[in-house]
């Protein structure tokens, strides 16, 4: 890792005279280039998820009485990515218990079956209603609450697209209940969304803050001023120039988990067609690596104004975070020339991993023993 160590006062000055924080609070996808009228550009439905998002609070909360009123109040989320990162650090920040499945690794697979099923509810989580591992679990799950003489279909609760292959399959089979999200919002920018606040709110955590954390943060990033910190940090993210690694940490923050979140995203979102860094995540504790952030961080810092990033970047509240981190990602695809929304290598692989199972016959004799499938 080399540290870049320039100024990036000129970018930022550009931005502001190019008016890109209001354009995107506008959600302005030409600039984004020629092409942004495309199906894969139009994603700027996060910008104001502090409003939109408001009427689920009332369902959330609904069904999570329902539920807490049958004895059920342990949540499993099977998701994956965008699906499943945000609620993890919604629900560690606020110290409130989620069991993430977002891996096919046996042993985690297992952990979460081993739970008490009588007080389980299952959310399945997937935009596209498709993704193998998701469907995998929510298949496991089934067989679980069914083999314990417990009815699946009323513990299991579906956050998807509209007309996703999960919306069909949530009506055939009557389950619990079924959230469609704004297909406008790409999977890594939906932590305001149903799949971020669902898991969350079902499993006790303080979605209505959330949604009033970011609404109070929404006008400082949507200025045109050097004072928005969206703009300095997307400017950091898109100099690759001198550097190929971005280390992200959450030092002296009580948020928990979020660098893993932020390191998708712009992961994703950037790192596409020989362009943008790397971005790693580094957890707090991590000793011999939480110097060399320190270090890198400090040096960052030493190259802008004090009334810039630094105070913005190190404080400030998890739904603000959030907003901030999307509205950066953006303006760095913007400065890298590249469309920070669509996400074609995960599709492909998607795509890749659904034929390969579609080519192989049915596993009607799989079998869910001790952390092993077996078929
Ligand atoms: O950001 C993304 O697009 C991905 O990380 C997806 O969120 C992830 O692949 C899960 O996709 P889906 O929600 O369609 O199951």
């Amino acid at each position: 890792v080399t540290t870049h160590n320039g100024d990036w006062t000129e970018v930022v000055n550009k931005l502001v005279e190019d008016k890109i924080a209001s354009r995107i609070a506008a959600k302005d996808a030409t600039i984004w280039g020629p092409d942004a009228e495309s199906e894969a550009s139009i994603r700027l439905g996060w910008v104001d998820l502090h409003e939109t998002s408001r009427p689920l609070l009332v369902e959330i909360e609904a069904l999570q009485a329902a539920l807490r009123a049958e004895g059920i109040d342990r949540v499993v989320l099977s998701g994956m990515g965008g699906s499943s990162l945000a609620p993890e650090v919604i629900t560690r920040t606020a110290g409130v218990d989620l069991v993430v499945l977002d891996s096919t690794d046996p042993s985690v697979v297992a952990r979460a079956l081993a739970g008490d099923l009588s007080k389980t509810v299952v959310v399945v989580s997937s935009k596209s209603g498709g993704t193998v591992e998701t469907d995998s679990h929510r298949r496991t799950f089934v067989k679980a609450f069914t083999d314990a003489g417990i009815d699946a279909a009323s513990r299991i609760v579906v956050v998807t697209d509209p007309g996703s292959p999960f919306e069909k399959l949530s009506a055939d089979e009557g389950y619990r209940k079924t959230f469609l999200a704004d297909p406008n919002v790409g999977g890594r920018y939906s932590a305001l969304t149903a799949f971020g606040l669902v898991p969350s709110g079902l499993a006790g955590a303080d979605i209505a803050e959330l949604l009033e954390q970011a609404a109070e943060a929404a006008p400082s990033l949507q200025a045109d001023s050097t004072d928005n910190p969206a703009l300095w940090l997307g400017a950091v993210l898109a100099a690759s120039e001198g550097r190929d690694k971005a280390i992200i940490t959450a030092d002296g923050s009580d948020i928990v988990g979020f660098p893993d979140w932020a390191e998708q995203l712009i992961a994703e979102s950037t790192g596409k067609l020989g362009t943008g860094v790397l971005p790693v995540a580094v957890e707090l504790g991590a000793p011999e690596l939480t110097s060399e952030a320190a270090d890198l961080t400090n040096a960052l810092l030493a190259g802008k104004p004090t009334s810039g990033v630094p105070t913005a970047l190190t404080s400030g509240s998890l739904g603000g975070q959030f907003l901030l981190w999307e509205v950066a990602t953006a303006v760095a695809g913007y400065l890298l020339g590249i469309d920070p929304f669509d996400q074609p290598d995960v599709e492909s692989a998607k795509k890749a991993a659904r034929g390969l199972l579609d080519a192989q016959p049915e596993p009607e004799e799989a079998a869910f023993t001790d952390g092993v499938v077996e078929v």
